[in-house]
């Protein structure tokens, strides 16, 4: 009896020590033998079955075992707390490091900001203005005076009636005239509005306005700057056309369409089976226009355009809703 508990308590010390610094081992071992069901118990537990004399003895020798490696359960687990560096916190230094999210330019920042660079290169420089603009700059100046029929082509949130939110970036052609003479080279980039929504529709969208004056400017560098920069924006390969058309602050007036990407021109509900998409509305400055900021007509010609940024980006990025821009789904926002 005797002989079995001191073999008991070298054991467990010895067990102790092996198991320093591992808090789930010294646990394990302190339920072992200290534990209800643990040796010492049992060595307790059993002194009931010695004959009277014996019983006394046995039981302080017991309990003087008991308190030591209680004792010495006690000090182990001191020790590993003072360390610091119990398992469960030790630093893996193998592991990989923790990452921070970065955010990330909207797509249509990054498609703007393309756009801008590109024309930056040929010599444009970057103008802006007002959201909330007058009538005067938005229509009026622009060639499209008071109950013309042509407002109409642009649905117009009015602020008051001399004061909209722009529809296009056009307001800037004028306010870029009224301040410098010829020659003229400005691209201007920003948010427009319209009461407009389906899939190649939103209320807000985006346009980068450019405007060149200067003398003997023909519609040939109109169509040489317009191929160059889709082929710059795109590839050498993608096909563009110039189509007729018309606004107002414009003569002759046309619109570019570039192949879709969507379906390669097949026909899809993007490019509403034409198998094009508009991109640009363009066109030789309107004499109206330059008479109304005051340039010479009879020197000065120009040409000016208006991109829609969002287009331009469903087409690099082969999307078939301009919707999915403006609603901030990171899953979609985040592939970019
Ligand atoms: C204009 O806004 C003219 N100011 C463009 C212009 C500038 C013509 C200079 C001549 C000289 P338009 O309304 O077609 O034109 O719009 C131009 C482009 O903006 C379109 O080709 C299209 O790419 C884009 N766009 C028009 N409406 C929307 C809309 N609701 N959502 C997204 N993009 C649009
Ligand atoms: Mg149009």
């Amino acid at each position: 009896m005797e002989l079995n508990l001191d073999q008991a308590y070298s054991e467990a010390r010895r067990e102790l020590e092996t198991a320093a610094g591992d808090p789930q081992k010294i646990q394990a071992l302190q339920v072992h033998y200290l534990g209800r069901k643990g040796v010492l118990t049992q060595f307790l537990r059993s002194i009931a079955g010695l004959p009277p004399e014996q019983r006394p003895a046995a039981g302080q020798k017991a309990n003087a075992i008991k308190q030591q490696l209680s004792a010495d359960f006690d000090a182990a687990i001191e020790a590993l707390e003072g360390d610091g560096l119990a398992t469960q916190d030790r630093i893996d230094v193998s592991l990989p490091g923790r990452t921070e999210a970065t955010g990330a330019l909207h797509p249509i920042s990054r498609i703007s900001a393309e756009i801008c660079a590109i024309f930056s290169k040929m010599g444009f420089d970057i103008v802006e203005g007002p959201e909330v603009e007058k009538d005067y700059y938005n229509f009026e100046a622009l060639n499209i005076p008071k109950n013309h029929p042509a407002r109409d082509m642009q649905d117009t949130f009015f602020v008051s009636p001399d004061v909209v939110l722009r529809t296009h970036t056009s307001p800037l052609q004028v306010r870029t005239m009224e301040r410098q003479a010829p020659p003229v080279r400005v691209i201007a980039p920003g948010k427009v509005f319209r009461c407009d929504s389906d899939q190649t529709h939103t209320p807000m969208f985006h346009q980068v306005e450019g405007l060149l004056v200067d003398e003997n400017v023909s519609f040939g560098d109109l169509k040489g700057t317009l191929t160059a920069f889709v082929h710059q924006m795109f590839d050498e390969q993608t096909r563009l056309r110039f189509r007729p058309s018309f606004f107002p602050f414009t003569e002759p007036s046309a619109e570019v369409d570039i192949l879709c990407v969507i379906c390669r021109g097949r026909g899809c509900r993007v490019c509403k089976h034409t198998g094009w998409l508009e991109i640009l509305g363009s066109g030789m400055v309107h004499p109206a226009v330059f008479e109304n900021v005051g340039y010479d007509t009879g020197r000065y010609t120009g040409f000016a355009f208006g991109m829609g940024v969002e287009r331009v980006a469903m087409l690099k990025y082969g999307i078939d809703d301009l919707r999915k821009f403006f609603e901030n789904d990171l899953r979609f926002l985040s592939q970019f």
